[in-house]
């Protein structure tokens, strides 16, 4: 009797698959990198800078639509204030960067968080970026700076309150919907793809309503070392989940 082995399954490749419309991602593991190689860890922070400027280009390439890049949190202010410092100018470097290198680009900039909290000159930065890339009709990249998913949800909270008392709204119309309309990322759909790199099996406070129903893909890789060969494999693994939203 003949024995048929079963065929180990064919690898996927991007060609093979339906692209998550929204990808996010927690750019962690800076410091670990920097540790590994007994440098500081502001060194972490220069190498991850340049791992999100290659990944950004990839993803806008290949045909993402939106892609959310978590790059301070709003409990990252308890870093010592080298770090928070040394950040900060690579949050400089990259959006003034972005302003020229960026001129015939396709890739939107939109900024979610509170940027109250940055300095005048990161703020005129950020509103320039917005307003220079604002008509463009290729990839929407959200940069989540000073950014807490709980902050967020207090926001809109307050703002939905204060349309209720004024009579601007009755509190019986308040919906998922409405919620979701008072939210940094209001008008675009909800990430169907978050990945973490650097092994951390948490969100981090990371676009907590928005991540509902999200597929998580946790990756041993530390940020700065992220290849566009990792974000294939995460992609690929994505394609291979069954989402189900509640049903069956
Ligand atoms: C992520 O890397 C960058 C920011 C949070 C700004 P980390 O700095 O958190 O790196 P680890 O987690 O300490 O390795
Ligand atoms: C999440 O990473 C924030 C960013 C990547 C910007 P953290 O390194 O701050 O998260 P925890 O502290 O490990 O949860
Ligand atoms: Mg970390």
């Amino acid at each position: 009797m003949a024995i048929f082995k079963k065929k180990p399954e064919p690898e996927l490749s991007l060609a093979d698959i339906i692209l998550p419309e929204h990808v996010g991602i927690i750019m962690d593991g800076n410091g670990r990198w920097a540790k590994k190689r007994g440098l500081p860890r502001s060194a972490g922070h220069t190498a991850g800078a340049q791992t999100f400027r290659k990944i950004v280009r990839y993803c806008s390439n290949i045909g993402i639509k939106y892609l959310t890049v978590y790059a301070f949190s709003t409990e990252n202010w308890r870093r010592p204030n080298d770090e928070v410092s040394a950040l900060m100018r690579l949050f400089k470097d990259y959006l003034t960067e972005a302003l020229s290198d960026f001129k015939d680009d396709s890739i939107v900039i939109h900024f979610i968080g509170d940027r109250n909290a940055f300095s005048d000159e990161l703020h005129e930065l950020m509103d320039d970026n917005e307003e220079i890339s604002k008509d463009r009709d290729g990839m929407v990249l959200n940069l989540a700076m000073n950014y807490g998913g709980r902050a967020e949800l207090v926001s809109a909270v307050r703002e939905i309150a204060a349309k209720a008392a004024s009579g601007e709204l009755d509190p019986s119309s308040i919906d998922e919907q409405m919620i979701s309309d008072h939210l940094y990322t209001k008008g675009q759909p909800d990430p169907d793809l978050i990945i973490r790199p650097s092994g951390e099996n948490r969100t981090s406070n990371f676009l907590l309503w928005q991540s509902a129903y999200a597929e998580y893909v946790i990756m041993d890789v530390l940020w700065p070392d992220f290849k566009e060969k990792d974000m294939d494999a995460a992609l690929i693994e994505y394609a291979k989940r069954n989402r189900r939203f509640g049903g069956v």
